[in-house]
């Protein structure tokens, strides 16, 4: 007789109670984040644990689980941590943990075949956002793996919509002009995924046109003017402009309105980079901040940084749907559909395949539908504007601290400052910035970033973390200045986690 195997467990009741206990250890783990370190440096033993070829024989599941416990889940990045604010990251939200589950309970692929539920899952978490930015509910969208994936997506549509020739047909190498290379602009704090996503498309990174920014950085628009006619002058080909809504290194909102009528005058594509920023937005008392977002012609924004779903989840939109077909859609006959109205290839909805670059995607609406069914899109406004608040707060605190210095003044939800002290030039400022802020993360304290603002290194803190409170911020500054005193004065400093103590 024919042996035939599976992967299945042969004792499902095996793993129901190793899942079960899983689900149980997952929920403490959720549950007690604030009695953890904020990050904790991996030891070597850990990294020489994987090491080794791929295990041809079997492993108890059991012991494959308690390896994950020992040498993998202490060891995480810890953005969920509540005193996690480096670079921009988001924080995860429990219900999010639970679809996750049950989306790949089901293994669920995602956008294409027809009367598929996840399908109407993903349109209506599109309208939702379309929604809540202001945005068309004919436009075009489609969830992605980030904001990275979703620049480059808008950027193609931009690229292809804007060239003047047919770049999907004949490449960039197509145009008879020869010299007609396309370009487009963004302010010097605009995200590297951009210079990515011009590089990948073929356009060269020197087409990514640097505009210089203002004292909030924010982009210069007369700056830009200038480079779009010089570059004009010289026969390149201006396509599109990037306005950044909230900046990674100090959350600057480029000036939106004006980059809009900009872009208008010069026929110029408008695509806004709003990564996190973008969800400003909902919140009633700060979206005017973010105004003139919703004339972009495509919009990128993550759903996995200020709406807190756990990673990955971003978003594009694109108010011409036509115009993203026109750069994605395309049909091979092992993939035919639209013929009738039974079966999976019948057209009961759009393929979201013909939207982007990916065919099987996975089932990344389920967390953002059921999140924001459970807390309602007020409480994540809500959650929204008490960040900002909190990084007010902060900017107050650092603002009254003797031995603490702004960057700039705050603008959203980004904080940038640096511990001063009047003997140290800005080099040796520099330096012990950096070693505060590698003290906070190796003790365990809090997580903060570096980032250079003006050529000077600060200590740079996103709040987009909704387990964050007020009292974190104060033992931050207090535990800013004791480091900062300590290392000045040359200290040895011990690098174990001391629990700080927050009343
Ligand atoms: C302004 C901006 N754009 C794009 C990105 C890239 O997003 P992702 O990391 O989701 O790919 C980031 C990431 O922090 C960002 O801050």
């Amino acid at each position: 007789m024919t042996h035939e195997e599976t992967l299945d467990p042969q004792d499902w009741s095996e793993l129901r109670a190793l899942a079960h206990r899983a689900v149980d250890d997952a929920v403490d783990y959720m549950a007690s984040l604030r009695e953890r370190p904020a990050w904790q440096h991996a030891p070597a033993h850990v990294k020489e644990h994987f090491s080794g070829g791929a295990p041809a024989g079997p492993q108890a599941v059991e012991e494959i689980y308690a390896e994950y416990l020992e040498y993998v889940r202490p060891y995480q990045l810890g953005n969920s941590h509540p005193r996690f604010w480096g670079w921009v990251l988001g924080t995860g939200t429990p219900l999010s943990v639970v679809a996750e589950m049950l989306a790949a309970s089901t293994d669920a692929v995602s956008g294409i075949y027809s009367f598929v539920a996840n399908n109407y899952v993903e349109l209506q978490v599109l309208d939702w956002c379309k929604e809540l930015l202001g945005y068309p509910t004919e436009a075009g969208g489609l969830l992605t793996s980030g904001c990275s994936a979703s620049n480059l997506i808008a950027l193609a549509v931009a690229r292809n919509a804007r060239a003047g020739f047919d770049v999907r047909g004949q490449g960039l190498a197509a145009d008879d002009a020869g010299a007609a290379r396309l370009t487009v602009y963004c302010s010097t704090e605009a995200h590297s995924s951009l210079t990515k996503a011009v590089e990948l498309l073929g356009m060269g990174t020197t087409s990514l046109r640097r505009v210089p920014a203002d004292d909030l950085m924010r982009i210069d628009l007369d700056a830009l003017a200038e480079l779009v006619a010089a570059d004009r002058a010289v026969g390149l080909r201006p396509v599109c402009v990037v306005g950044v809504a909230g900046t990674t290194n100090t959350g600057s909102i480029d000036p939106l309105p004006e980059l809009a009528d900009f872009c208008v005058a010069q026929d110029l594509w408008f695509h806004v980079d709003g990564a996190f920023g973008a969800w400003t937005a909902i919140a009633p008392e700060s979206r005017r901040l973010v105004a003139g977002m919703e004339r972009a012609d495509s919009l990128a924004f993550d759903l996995h940084k200020w709406m807190n779903l756990t990673y990955p989840v971003g978003c594009v939109l694109v108010r011409d749907a036509q115009a993203q077909l026109d750069t994605f859609s395309l049909t091979p006959s092992y993939l035919a559909h639209g013929e009738g109205e039974r079966g999976l290839t019948a057209v009961d909805v759009p393929w979201l395949s013909d939207f982007g670059f990916e065919l099987s995607r996975g089932f990344h609406a389920l967390k953002v539908w059921m999140a924001f069914k459970e807390h309602g899109t007020e409480k994540f406004a809500r959650v929204i504007q008490q960040n900002i608040d909190q990084a007010r707060y902060l900017e107050g605190l650092v603002t009254a601290t003797p031995g603490l210095e702004l960057a700039l003044p705050r603008q959203l939800n980004i904080v940038c400052f640096r511990y001063v002290r009047p003997e140290l030039d800005d080099a040796a400022l520099d330096r012990l910035n950096k070693e505060i802020e590698l003290e906070l993360q190796e003790r365990g304290i809090a997580v903060p970033s570096v980032s250079t603002v003006n050529g000077r290194k600060y200590l740079h803190v996103a709040v987009a973390n909704h387990r964050t409170r007020r009292e974190d911020f104060d033992l931050l500054v207090r535990e800013v200045v004791r480091l900062g005193k300590e290392l000045a004065a040359g200290s040895g400093s011990q690098r174990t986690y001391l629990a700080p103590e927050i009343s």
